[in-house]
């Protein structure tokens, strides 16, 4: 699925991106060209970097017994 229509940026780009260390979307910006130009797919990525660091803080947890 595309999230970024004016460089054509899918959603598998960006998790890529998240994963290869990713952290705002002025650095998938800068990686991929999503969101450098209209802004209007900002909240998208944004919402693809916040369930990543949710997956990865959820990993961080210690384990319950
Ligand atoms: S849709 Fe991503 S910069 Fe325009």
């Amino acid at each position: 699925m595309y999230v970024c229509m004016c460089f054509g940026v899918c959603d598998r780009e960006i998790r890529s991106c998240i994963a290869n260390g990713a952290r705002t979307v002025d650095e998938v910006g800068e990686a991929t060209d999503a969101g450098t130009g209209c802004g209007g797919c900002h909240e998208h990525i944004d919402a693809l970097l916040a369930a990543s660091h949710a997956c990865s803080d959820l990993a961080e947890l210690p384990p319950t017994a």
